[in-house]
């Protein structure tokens, strides 16, 4: 099998896998990153957000063949879950059961790249795509303003 060298959370990390493994198998699976979940498989839930060069993409939807760039995941996005989207989604208590929420902060921190002080219609635009059965979407856009204003100190 081909070897690819991708960049991940800073490091080259090479794997040995077939061109066309989406990249959540690759983390997942071989290297032992499980914080961008899998949902649908299809690119329609979110869950299997990451960063490519900065910018939200779907690991489900990705041939490792394909990914050019520097992947972050949510693991890569701060040393001690300390970024500051994270720690208002702390203080905001937006969590339920969790599963798609690594995938929610991804997307929010691509759309705050975007727009620094976003609004609701904004916020609502930005994160249609990423589905929370727990129905966390109010929360989540209260923690997007708080990390927009400034965060928690
Ligand atoms: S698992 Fe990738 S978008 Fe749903
Ligand atoms: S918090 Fe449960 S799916 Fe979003």
């Amino acid at each position: 099998m081909p070897v690819f060298n991708l960049s991940i959370n800073g490091r080259s990390r090479a794997v040995d896998v077939e061109g066309d493994t989406p990249l959540l198998w690759v983390l997942r699976d071989h290297l032992g990153l499980t914080g961008t979940k899998f949902g649908c498989g299809l690119g329609v839930c979110g869950s299997c957000t990451l960063h490519v060069d900065g910018e939200a993409q779907r690991a489900c939807q990705l041939p490792v063949s394909q990914v050019k760039g520097k992947i972050t995941t949510i693991e890569g996005l701060s040393a001690k879950g300390d970024h500051p989207v994270q720690k208002a989604w702390i203080a905001c208590d937006v969590a339920q059961c969790g599963y798609c929420q690594p995938g929610q902060i991804m997307q929010a921190c691509a759309l705050l790249k975007q727009h620094a002080h976003p609004t609701d219609a904004q916020i609502d635009a930005g994160m249609a795509e990423n589905i929370c059965r727990c129905g966390t979407y109010l929360r989540i856009r209260d923690a997007i303003h708080l990390a927009a204003k400034g965060g928690v100190k």
